[in-house]
């Protein structure tokens, strides 16, 4: 059984580190066939829309896709193709596990953090008035609703993944409406799941004990914005954005995708690192089910970070884009 699974390389490195990852995961044995569709400035600059309506078809169709990073055309007047997916297809988790990976250096080697964060609402809803000639108000969007949504699938996400606690994040202090209902939302949901710990602690308070001692985190689930910056700084604990994979879900698709942006700055050019795309490719094809191709692929990686022979520029390394993903072929084929 084959599974059909769009594919949107993307712009900038997108086609060289999706081409990358698709390579590896054929290698691996995932049973997939790839649909390919074009978003962002490609797509812009041949149809003059970001965001095409065959894409947001094809995902609707099969339900499941792998995605390089997308620019937004320069004074196209148009939104960002990431933000109108995630709000067309209603993709209201923002989903990043982030783990140490061997041979990486960075300040900690052991942590394993999920961080959830709600994508709909909050400040990203736009909502923006200029009420005096000096003055803006920028309003965050809390409904009862969202906060309900995302605390369900966070407590199922971490009942089927084995996952032990749940910390939700707020500002409380300051925003008892808005904030306070999205942490009775999700003590609300938790009485369903009286196995799981559950706790709720301040922004301020996470972002100190984050970097003092991730380990005591299990999975976190934020509003938008807290959620935006805290999982970058949750990358910034094992790495950095390079070695982090990521995906948006809704209800009926996800989408998989690195976090980083389109490097407009080495694109073209051969060495960008396929990481962060190729261990999204590995949550997307664990989460159709395919278990033992993922962690085929994650076993390799981590033989060849460990030995360190081979790695990119980012990481250090002198090897292009094709030589990291040829030696984690050759890794999982057991070639030296
Ligand atoms: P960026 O992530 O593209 O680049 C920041 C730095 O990281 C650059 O020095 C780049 O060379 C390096 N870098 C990023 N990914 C790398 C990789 N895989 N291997 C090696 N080095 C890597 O961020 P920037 O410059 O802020 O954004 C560039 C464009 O990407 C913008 O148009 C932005 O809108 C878009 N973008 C798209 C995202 C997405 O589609 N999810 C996310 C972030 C930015």
């Amino acid at each position: 059984m084959r599974y059909r699974v769009t594919l949107i390389e993307g712009d900038g490195i997108g086609p060289e580190v999706t081409g990358a990852t698709c390579r590896i995961l054929e290698a691996a044995g995932a049973p997939v066939e790839w649909e390919r569709v074009t978003a962002g400035e490609r797509a812009f600059a041949e149809g003059g829309h970001p965001l095409p309506e065959a894409v947001i078809e094809s995902l609707r169709r099969n339900r499941v896709g792998l995605k390089g990073p997308l620019g937004t055309p320069k004074g196209s007047g148009y939104r960002s193709a990431n933000v109108q997916l995630r709000q067309k297809l209603q993709l209201f988790v923002g989903w990043r596990p982030v783990r140490s990976l061997p041979g990486i250096a960075s300040r900690y080697s052991d942590v394993d953090v999920v961080v959830l964060r709600e994508n709909t609402e909050g400040l990203y809803a736009g909502i923006e008035h200029q009420i005096r000639d000096d003055t803006v108000v920028s309003l965050k969007l809390s409904s009862r609703g969202a906060a309900t949504r995302i605390a369900r699938w966070a407590f199922e996400y971490a009942r089927n993944h084995g996952r032990r606690k749940i910390t939700v994040c707020h500002k409380k202090s300051v925003l008892p409406l808005g904030d306070g209902a999205f942490v009775d939302a999700f003590f609300e949901v938790g009485q369903d799941y009286p196995f799981m710990a559950q706790e709720e602690a301040s922004l301020d308070q996470i972002s100190m004990s984050l970097a003092e001692d991730p380990s005591q985190f299990d999975v976190l689930l934020l509003e938008n914005l807290y959620g935006d910056i805290l999982s970058d700084l949750c990358a910034g604990l094992v790495g950095g954005l390079g070695v982090v994979p990521g995906a948006n879900v809704g209800h009926e698709v996800a989408l998989f995708e690195a976090v980083h942006g389109t490097a407009p700055d080495i694109a073209g050019r051969g060495i960008a690192d396929p990481l962060a795309v190729l261990l999204s490719g590995c949550l997307m094809v664990e989460w159709m089910g395919a278990h033992d191709v993922g962690r085929r692929v994650r076993d390799a990686i981590d033989v060849v970070l460990e030995a360190g022979q081979v790695r990119t520029g980012d990481l250090g390394g002198t090897a292009n884009t094709e030589e990291f993903a040829q030696a984690i072929i050759d890794a999982m084929e057991g070639r030296p």
